[in-house]
């Protein structure tokens, strides 16, 4: 099974990534590392816990990491994600605890004890705990096999200021950090994660499962209420699941490698992925910048590991 590493700031599509990784016998996830974003720490920390008993991996390692940007104030989404982030169901308190340490550390020590070329980061959070990791062990740079996020936007431009996507401005340097280090990069950005909306059937075939698939029913009903209220349109999109589907069917997805570079000055434009989709310039190609998916593949996908994770 793929190595990866999730880093995470639970929000409701998060909660979904999370859920469709620990149902996939094809990844071995080997923690969940936590970041502030949605919503504070304390909260995105509680909600990876839960997501990990719901999941019924109490085994599983979760650690906290940054509560705030390299050099900037927390900026959050409850009016997205609600209060606690993952507004929408009441799960229990959890009972399981956070694996003690900082979540820089264990991407550190991860990258450093596995085999060079064999672990793969998943940040679908702001950039906070990657970069900082970066830049505290820079030998772990060479190590990643590949960093397949979930941030930036072209073609669709913004959701949280006119030009810049949330994870990507919330942290506008380590976003700068991560994309300039040279490792392998697939981005998710909203150009294809506005094409991956749920439907009302689709909820209705959530809500028709066990405790799981009804949970990500409520959630998707909560998440939703944003999107038709603010653009009135239909279904909530599934940014942060649109890495994990990469991984388990990435000829569902096409892009083009390209250079992506992050504004971290505009007056306007801070936090802009500054995607050179034509090839206008001769930088060089640092990323797979994906564009579409058959969106029809990646529910099937989705309800099936969903339905796998209820039948446990
Ligand atoms: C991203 O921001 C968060 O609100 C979501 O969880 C996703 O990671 C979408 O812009
Ligand atoms: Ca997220």
């Amino acid at each position: 099974a793929r190595k990866i590493i999730i880093d995470t700031d639970p929000g409701q599509d998060d909660a979904v990534a999370i859920l469709l990784a620990l149902a996939s016998p094809e990844l071995e996830v080997l923690g969940l590392t936590v970041v502030a974003g949605n919503v504070p720490l304390p909260h995105t920390q509680r909600n990876a816990l839960m997501l990990a008993e719901l999941a019924g991996r109490p085994d599983l390692p979760v650690i906290a990491g940054c509560d705030a940007p390299l050099s900037r104030p927390l900026v959050t989404a409850e009016h997205v994600h609600g209060k606690t982030g993952l507004d929408g169901v009441d799960l229990p308190e959890p009972t399981m605890t956070l694996t003690p340490g900082h979540a820089v550390d264990f991407i550190i020590e991860t990258l450093r004890r596995e085999p060079a070329g064999t672990v793969t980061l998943v940040p679908i959070g702001p950039l906070t705990n990657i970069a900082t990791a970066f830049q505290k062990a820079p030998d772990i740079i060479p190590r990643v096999q590949e960093i397949v996020l979930m941030g930036g936007a072209y073609f669709e431009v913004g959701n949280i200021t006119p030009t810049a996507e949330f994870n990507i401005y919330v942290d506008p340097e380590a976003a700068a950090i991560v994309f300039d280090s040279g490792v392998r990069l697939v981005v998710m950005p909203l150009d294809v994660t506005h094409k991956v909306l749920t439907s009302r059937a689709w909820v209705g075939k959530m809500q028709a499962l066990g405790p799981v698939g009804q949970a990500v029913a409520s959630w998707t009903d909560f998440f939703e209420r944003f999107d038709r209220e603010k653009y009135g349109s239909e279904g909530a999109p599934l940014h942060d699941p649109c890495t994990i589907a990469w991984l388990l069917a990435p000829q569902i997805f096409s892009g083009r490698e390209i250079n992506v570079v992050i504004e971290t000055a505009g007056q306007y434009t801070t936090g802009m992925t500054v995607a050179d989709w034509w090839r206008v310039t001769d930088r060089k190609p640092n990323a797979l910048f994906i564009r579409d998916v058959d969106a029809g593949a990646f529910f099937d996908l989705l309800t099936q590991r969903i339905t796998q994770l209820d039948r446990r």
